[in-house]
C-alpha cells in the first residue's frame, strides 16, 4: 500500500457562521467538526494528516492535540493556496494524498478507503454526489461525450450550469506529485480572486494527466458546513448515525427522533433509553441499565444495571453497578455512587463518594464528602462545606444512620454506626456508635392556646 497523507483544510474565516469561533470548533455531535475529519483521516489508514489553519489557532490546536501536523495559511487566499501549505508538511515519501475540507464531519473512513481502492491509474480522483438542490457547491460540468471538463463554483456558473446537480464534495484524492505540479499552474482569475483547488481538474487534464470522478450516493456524508443551519443538518446526521449504531449493538431506543447521542458515546446492550435523553461525549453506559426520560448525561461513568430516573443530570461523575439516581438528582463533578446506592429525588452530590448500598433518598445536599457503606442519609441533609472561603470535608462512617434535616457543619465526621437525631445541627465528631443530637429543647406550654382563639388580655 503506497503512502498516504491527508490535508485537510481549515484555515477559511467561515464568515457565513457570523461567529467569533472558528468554523471549525463549532461542534457537531459533540466534537469539533474537524476531529471528525481528523478521525476519518486516522480511521483511513493516513501515515500522516497536516491540517492547514489560519495563524490565530491556538484553539484549533487546543482541540485537536499534537498528533498531527500543523501549517499556517496566512492570509487565506482560497483551497488551492490552502491545499499548497499543506503539500509543505508532507514528506518526499507520500505518493497520495487526500484533500478533504475541514468542515464536513459527516465523513466516513470506510469512503476515504473506497477512493483510495478505486484509483486505478488516475492523478486526481473527485468525489461527487447529486443533489437535488446543488445551491453553494462546484458544479461539475463534463463535455459532451460525458467525459469531466472542470468544476466550475457557484460565484462563476452560467445559468446553464447553474442547474447541474453533480456537485464537487470536497473530497480529494491525487497522487502527490501531480497535485504540487497542478497547485502550481492555480490561477486566481475567478469571482471570488481566490486559488481555487478545484481547478486543478482542469490543469492535470491540460497536463496531460488522468481525472476519475467517485461518485458517491450518501449526499448526507458530504455535506459542508457553511452556515448555521448547515451545522444542524450535519449534527443530525451524526445523531441518527449514533443512534443507529447502539441500537445494531444491542440499545433499545424508545422514540429515538427525540434522543441526543454524541458520537463519543458507548452503550452496553440491553440497556433502554426512553425519550428525550441526552448522552454526551465521554460517557460509558453498561449493560442492562434503564435511563428514563429526559436525563442528561456528559463525561460519566456507569457500570451495568444502574437506573438513571426521569429529569436526572449526571455530569463528570461515576455510577456504579445497579445504583439508582434520581428522579431529579443532580450529580456534579467527582460525584461518585458506589454499587447498589441510591440518591433519590431532589438530592444534589459534589465531589462525593456515596458509599456501596448507602442511601440518600430525598432532598440532600452532599459536597465534599466520603460517605462509607450502608449508611442512611435522611431527607434535608445538608453538608455545609464551605465557609465563604474555604471548603471542607464531611465524612460518615459504615452504618451511620443520619436522621431529617441535619445540618452538618464541616470539617466533621460522624462515626461508623453512629446516629444523628433528626433536626440537628452537627459540629462535632460523633464517635463510632455514638448518639449525635444538637437541636433546641421542645418546650410544652400546656394550654397556651385555648380553643376559643382567645389568649389571656394581659
Ligand atoms: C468548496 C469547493 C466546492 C465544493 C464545496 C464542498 C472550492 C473552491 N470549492 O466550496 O467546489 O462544492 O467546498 O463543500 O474549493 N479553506 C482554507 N483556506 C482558504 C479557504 C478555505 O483552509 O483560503 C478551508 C475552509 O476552512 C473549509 C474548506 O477549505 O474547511 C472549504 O472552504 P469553503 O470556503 O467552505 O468552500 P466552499 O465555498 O464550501
Ligand atoms: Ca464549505
Amino acid at each position: 500500500m503506497p503512502t498516504v497523507a491527508v490535508v485537510i483544510l481549515a484555515a477559511g474565516e467561515g464568515s457565513r457562521m457570523k461567529s467569533a469561533l472558528p468554523k471549525v470548533l463549532h461542534l457537531a455531535a459533540g466534537e469539533p467538526l474537524v476531529s471528525h475529519v481528523v478521525n476519518a483521516a486516522r480511521g483511513a489508514g493516513a501515515a500522516m494528516v497536516a491540517l492547514v489553519v489560519p495563524p490565530e489557532h491556538a484553539a484549533i490546536r487546543e482541540a485537536v492535540g499534537d498528533d498531527v501536523e500543523y501549517e499556517v495559511q496566512d492570509p487565506p487566499r482560497g483551497t488551492g493556496d490552502a491545499a499548497r501549505c499543506g503539500l509543505r508538511a508532507l514528506g518526499d515519501d507520500v505518493e497520495l494524498v487526500v484533500v478533504v475540507n475541514g468542515d464536513g464531519p459527516c465523513l466516513r473512513a470506510e469512503t476515504l478507503r473506497a477512493m483510495l481502492d478505486s484509483r486505478g491509474e488516475a492523478d486526481g480522483v473527485f468525489l461527487t454526489v447529486q443533489r437535488d438542490d446543488p445551491t453553494g457547491y462546484g458544479r461539475i460540468v463534463r463535455d459532451h461525450d460525458g467525459s469531466l471538463q472542470k468544476i466550475v463554483e457557484e460565484s462563476d456558473c452560467d445559468d446553464q450550469q447553474q442547474a447541474l446537480c453533480e456537485v464537487n464534495a470536497g473530497v480529494y484524492l491525487f497522487r502527490a506529485t501531480a497535485l504540487a505540479e497542478a497547485l502550481a499552474e492555480l490561477s486566481p482569475d475567478n469571482a471570488q480572486g481566490e486559488l481555487y483547488l478545484t481547478d486543478a481538474l482542469e490543469v492535470i487534464r491540460r497536463q496531460g494527466g488522468r481525472v476519475a470522478l467517485y461518485q458517491h450516493h450518501d449526499i448526507d456524508e458530504v455535506s459542508g458546513v457553511n452556515t448555521r443551519a448547515e451545522l444542524a443538518g450535519v449534527e443530525e446526521t451524526l445523531r441518527r448515525r449514533n443512534i443507529a449504531t447502539l441500537m445494531a449493538a444491542g440499545v433499545t431506543i424508545r422514540n429515538p427522533d427525540t434522543v441526543l447521542v454524541d458520537t463519543d458515546v458507548l452503550v452496553g446492550p440491553d440497556t433502554t433509553i426512553f425519550p428525550g435523553v441526552t448522552l454526551e461525549a465521554g460517557t460509558r453506559i453498561g449493560g442492562g441499565c434503564t435511563i428514563y426520560p429526559n436525563a442528561r448525561i456528559a463525561r460519566s461513568t456507569l457500570g451495568s444495571g444502574v437506573v438513571v430516573l426521569d429529569g436526572s443530570v449526571v455530569e463528570d461523575a461515576i455510577v456504579d453497578e445497579d445504583a439508582s439516581v434520581g428522579p431529579y438528582a443532580r450529580l456534579r463533578p467527582g460525584a461518585h455512587v458506589c454499587a447498589g446506592a441510591k440518591v433519590g429525588n431532589f438530592v444534589e452530590m459534589k465531589k462525593t463518594t456515596l458509599g456501596p448500598g448507602s442511601k440518600a433518598s430525598h432532598l440532600t445536599y452532599l459536597g465534599d464528602a466520603e460517605v462509607g457503606a450502608n449508611a442512611n442519609i435522611g431527607a434535608g441533609t445538608i453538608t455545609c462545606n464551605y465557609d465563604g472561603k474555604n471548603k471542607h470535608r464531611t465524612e460518615i462512617g459504615d452504618g451511620a444512620f443520619i436522621g431529617s434535616n441535619t445540618a452538618l457543619v464541616a470539617p466533621v465526621r460522624v462515626g461508623r454506626g453512629a446516629y444523628v437525631g433528626a433536626g440537628s445541627t452537627i459540629t462535632k465528631d460523633i464517635p463510632d456508635e455514638s448518639l449525635g443530637v444538637a437541636r433546641g429543647r421542645q418546650i410544652i406550654k400546656q394550654g397556651w392556646a385555648p380553643r376559643d382563639g382567645e389568649k389571656d388580655k394581659d
